[in-house]
């Protein structure tokens, strides 16, 4: 062509930009739920956002959501979950008539210098090597499709092809009991030119046993248009399986757990039971950690070298230092952990709280919005909301800080090398100087201060004669 010829030699060809088109429309009958179907979770996560998440990582220029009735509700979750993002336009489906009609819906968004690539908001364990294998397959110009072999081929499209080239997909309904024999089939992830794309959308007709718009039609179109296409096969199965019922969503949720639990044990993570594990955020783990069998870990996570979790514990929005131990059951939330401290069993952080080295808190103690010293112990059964402790303190068993007058909060402040008898209440605000000892089952509210003993009991211990009752 005359203009390309104006243009410097060596220059490269400026890339097709690429768009996204995710098929999220369909009502999710199987199930059984008011909520949109692709907002249902894999790991934490809506499954749209496990997709949405695998094309993002092939650099589109834009996002085009296919939603049908009730889809305000996803596009209201992606704008509370991604207030950022700009690339990402929602189109509406009224009716649901067929898959190529969803395609149509979007197509208005994108130019015809552009390619597109259909994916699944409800197929959410595509990976994005995956859809490169499918974008490298198809080239700028060509019709991709995503393709793999299965035993079990019942209810997917069928790949036709004459002398080895790809001619058509046949839906399961529609095929011939020969047809049906084909093991190859439609993961229904297909990728093409825009301007092609429109072109065989519109002449897709609805005369088949569903009565629907069959985006697969645009395979024999593009067949009979002569043009290049090429298929990409995907080895396993999970990661083209749909969800539809909530059974399929669990599967889906293990195969998906057991991805990520692989992944950490190559990087040297133990994990006692990697069927047993569930990560619904990121973890970063330092060497030899080792995780016991029920753990959950949410949000970003981080552990260091020889870390140890128990069985059954809950770490959200945690980082724990080296050599420190978590034992059973515990519930660890936004909590900053030491080095070799040991937590738990049956200890629980609420949002926001530091702990520095060598700290024990032990069962049942609750710690909220608090900062603890170096060395510093809290054994059994005490709460510490809004509490700053030294290092080396002990806090006995039963200790509670009174922080909450039933109208405001209000801080506790303890020293160093202090030690808080048993069943001793801090009402806040109030200090508790260096070194200073506090006298089991003291009610403190005035400031106590360093190197001494306070007492506060209702009152001296007396003994009067007494008979046991006797069972009448
Ligand atoms: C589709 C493919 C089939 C492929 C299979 C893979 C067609 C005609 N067939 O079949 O070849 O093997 O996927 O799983 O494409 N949707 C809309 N609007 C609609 C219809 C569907 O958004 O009008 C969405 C659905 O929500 C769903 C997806 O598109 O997420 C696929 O639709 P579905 O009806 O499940 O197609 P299949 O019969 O599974
Ligand atoms: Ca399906």
């Amino acid at each position: 062509m005359a203009e390309n010829k104006k243009k410097p030699a060596g220059m490269a060809k400026p890339p097709v930009p690429l768009h996204v088109v995710i098929l999220a429309a369909g009502q999710g009958t199987r199930m059984q739920s008011n909520r949109s179907k692709v907002l249902h979770r894999i790991a934490g996560r809506p499954m749209l956002d496990h997709v949405i998440a695998a094309a993002r990582g092939l650099q589109p220029q834009g996002f085009h959501i296919v939603i049908g009735r009730g889809g305000d509700e996803v596009r209201s979750w992606y704008a509370a979950a991604h207030p950022q993002s700009k690339d990402v336009a929602f189109a509406m489906q009224e009716q649901q008539l067929g898959t190529a009609h969803a395609v149509q819906q979007a197509m208005p968004g994108i130019a015809d210098g552009a390619r597109v690539l259909v994916l699944y908001g409800d197929v959410p364990l595509i990976e994005t090597s995956t859809l490169e294998d499918l974008l490298a397959a198809a080239g700028d110009q060509g019709l991709g499709i995503l393709v793999a072999e299965i035993d079990n081929p019942f209810g997917y499209g069928r790949i036709l092809r004459r002398g080895g080239k790809v001619v058509g997909v046949v839906e399961e309904r529609d095929a011939s009991p020969a047809q049906r024999k084909i093991r190859e089939i439609n993961t229904g992830v297909i990728a093409a030119p825009a301007r092609e794309l429109r072109r065989w959308l519109s002449k897709v007709g609805n005369d088949n046993a569903k009565g629907e718009y069959y985006l697969t039609d645009v395979v024999r179109l593009a067949a009979k248009d002569g043009a290049r296409i090429q298929t990409a096969h995907v080895d396993s199965a999970e990661q083209a399986s749909g969800v539809n019922d909530r059974l399929q969503l669990a599967r889906q949720e293990r195969s998906y757990q057991r991805l990520q639990a692989d992944k950490l044990m190559r990087q040297g993570v133990s994990l006692v039971d990697p069927d047993r594990f569930d990560l619904r955020g990121s973890l970063l783990c330092g060497q030899d950690v080792e995780i016991d069998v029920g753990v959950v870990i949410e949000g970003e996570v981080e552990l260091g070298d020889h870390v140890y979790v128990g069985p059954y514990t809950l770490l959200r929005n945690a980082k724990v230092g080296a050599d420190t131990r978590i034992e059973s059951h515990c519930v660890v939330e936004s909590a900053v952990i030491g080095r070799q401290c040991s937590i738990g069993p049956f200890a629980r952080f609420r949002p926001s709280s530091r702990l520095a080295d060598k700290v024990h808190i032990g069962n049942f103690v609750e710690i909220k919005n608090s900062v603890l010293g170096e060395g510093t112990k809290a054994n059994h059964l005490a709460y510490l909301g809004d509490a700053d402790i030294g290092s080396k303190t002990n806090v006995g068993a039963g200790v509670i800080t009174c922080n909450y007058d039933g109208a405001n909060k209000f801080r506790t402040t303890i020293g160093d090398e202090v030690f808080i008898g048993s069943d001793s209440q801090l009402i806040a605000p109030v200090t508790i100087g260096d070194r200073a000892y506090i006298a089991a089952g003291s009610t403190i509210a005035k400031d106590a201060p360093a190197d001494q003993l306070t007492i506060n009991r209702a009152r001296e211990q007396r003994s009067v004669p007494w008979k046991r009752p006797v069972k009448k």
